[in-house]
This record gives C-alpha cells, structure tokens and sequence, in this order.
C-alpha cells in the first residue's frame, strides 16, 4: 500500500476523498490527517475531520491540527460552498476521539524524516500552509517525499474564487508558490478536470442506495454540495474536486494530462494565485508537474462506489 499523509480542509468534497482513501486499506496506510484552515477556519476542519474518521469507521487515525492561516494573506472561507460548518448536509455526531498531539507540520516532518527515504506521498486536499512550513522548517523533507498529489488550480477552466484563481491556491498563494518550486514531482488535479465529473442525482443515488450507513450519509452530504453550482450556473450537480486525487492514485488509468511546468502568481492583486501552466513548453522551465485535464468519469462514480459500498 501507499503510505499517505492527508493533509485537508475539510469541507464536503475533502470528506469524501478522505472516506474513499479509508474505503481502500489495501492501497492505503493513512498514516495520519493533517489540517489546514480553507474552507472554513481551523477550529472547524479539525472537527470535521474528526467526524468523518468515525463515521467512516477509523477514529484510529491521528489527526493533528496545524496552521489557521495563510503565511501571508488573511484567511478566505468558502462558507458559500460548503455551509457554516463545512460540512452541511450531513448530521454527524460531535467527535469523541481527541485531536493528536502536537503541530502538524512536526508530524509531516517527523514522519518524512522517520519512515525509509521515497516511501511518504503527501495528499493535498486544501491551501499549500502546512506542508509549506514543513518544506520551509526542514527542507531535506523535498527529497524524501516522492510525490504530492494535490487538488489545486486551473488552466482554461477560469477560476472559481477569483476569474484568475482556483481556491486552494487563491488562499495562501506564498504558500503554494513555495511548494511548486521545491522540486517535489506533483500531480496536479485543477478545475480543469474536477469540472468535468458532476454530481448527477442518479450518482448521488447509487450512494444512498447503499447498504451501509455512510452510503446514505454522503448522499446527503453531495445534495448539499450540488446546490452552490445548480442555483448559481444551471448546472445539473456540482464538481466533487477533491476525491479526484485519491481516485489518481488508485486508477490513474482513467486519467490524463501532460507534464508541464507550472509557475504560481504572487504578485498581482488581479491574478493572484493563479497556476500560470506551460501547456505548450513555451518555456525552458523543467517539468514539475503532471496537470491533469480529463477524466472518464463514469469511471470515477464506479470506483467511487464500488469503494463506500466497503464503508460501515
Ligand atoms: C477546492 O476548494 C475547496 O472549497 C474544495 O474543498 C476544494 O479543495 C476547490 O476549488
Ligand atoms: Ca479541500
């Protein structure tokens, strides 16, 4: 199995890569959640990660909190998106397992420099902050992690925060400037991609329609999610952006892309943080991404389901 630190903001489309990561533990050895502030402030995302172990049936797996704000930028929420406490839509149970001792970016640092060199995949699900401190702290980190799979940015796509920027990336734009440029080979799953798998009713049926309880509970949770992008563009379901990364790891298969080099903008206050892709090697600047642009997303829901129908 691949060893993998989560490192999350959770959010709705975080709890559902979180679950589909759980949902396959011969893949996966989750060796802990890390948590940023994003899509709401951190006191949050570290409940909601909390919750979303225990309904998934692993309250086991550490969870440790870690920065509540960009390095330089005041925080921005997506209460927009995802409701007051990220996580609207499903009813879940205060969390009754503690949150791990110590600082996120110690335990990303610790388990890097711990575990054997090339054997610890960093999974991105939110802003860059933590694992940006951590590569800032002890930067030998870079070459012990052989790959971050991260959910962030867009080409052609347009942005979904600013007309520039994608979210993740529009949040702590330093902070992902940093992590692009440290030489660690990324995958990278961009609006590009994330837009082109929506959360139909008839795929949210085939999770309620399953025999276990987080079946039901997550089809709730994908109900509420759908609602920002069906009111606000006509859409039939909304993307579920974040899953597309643990989906990469499982069937990278049913996706494609092309390596690139992507660079991150900082300092225009028009285009901040956005991923400025060199689609057509324009550049000499080295590779240091795969971007992902498109998917068979059938095949996506498949897997998707086929994987909770696994879950308590
Ligand atoms: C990203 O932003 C967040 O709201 C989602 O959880 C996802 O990680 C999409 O732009
Ligand atoms: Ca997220």
């Amino acid at each position: 199995p691949i060893s993998v630190i989560i490192d999350t903001d959770p959010g709705q489309d975080d709890a559902v890569a979180i679950a589909l990561a759980v949902a396959s533990p011969d893949d996966f050895e989750i060796l802990g959640l890390t948590i940023v502030a994003g899509n709401v402030p951190l006191a949050l995302t570290v409940d909601n990660g909390r919750k979303v172990l225990e309904l998934c049936g692993r309250p086991d797996i550490p969870v440790y909190a870690g920065a509540d704000r960009p390095l330089l930028e005041a925080l921005v929420t997506a209460e927009h998106v995802h409701g007051e406490t990220g996580l609207n839509g499903i009813d879940l149970p205060e969390p009754t397992v503690p949150v791990a001792a110590g600082h996120a970016v110690d335990f990303i640092i610790e388990t890097v420099m711990s575990r054997p060199e090339g054997t610890v995949t960093l999974c991105a699900l939110g802003p860059l902050t933590n694992i940006a401190i951590a590569l800032a702290r002890e930067p030998r980190i870079a070459a012990r992690i052989p790959r971050i799979v991260l959910m962030g940015g867009a080409m052609s796509e347009g942005g979904n925060i600013t007309p520039a920027a994608e979210f993740n990336i529009y949040v702590d734009p330093q902070a992902a400037a940093l992590v692009f440029a440290a030489g660690i080979p990324l995958v990278v799953l961009p609006l590009d991609v994330t837009h082109k798998a929506a959360t139909t009713p008839a795929r949210i049926e085939r999770f309620r329609a399953l025999p276990n309880r987080c079946g039901p509970a997550f089809a709730g949770l994908l109900d509420f999610a759908k609602r920002f992008d069906e009111e606000k563009y006509g859409t039939t379901g909304g993307p579920l952006h974040d899953p597309m990364t643990v989906a990469w790891m499982l069937r990278p298969e049913i996706f494609s892309g092309r390596e690139v080099n992507i660079a991150i903008e900082t300092a225009s206050p028009l285009t901040r943080g956005m991923t400025v892709v060199d689609w057509w090697k324009v550049t000499d600047r080295p590779v240091n991404a795969l971007f992902i642009r498109d998917l068979d997303d059938d095949a996506f829901y498949d897997l998707l389901v086929e994987r909770f129908a696994a879950l308590p």
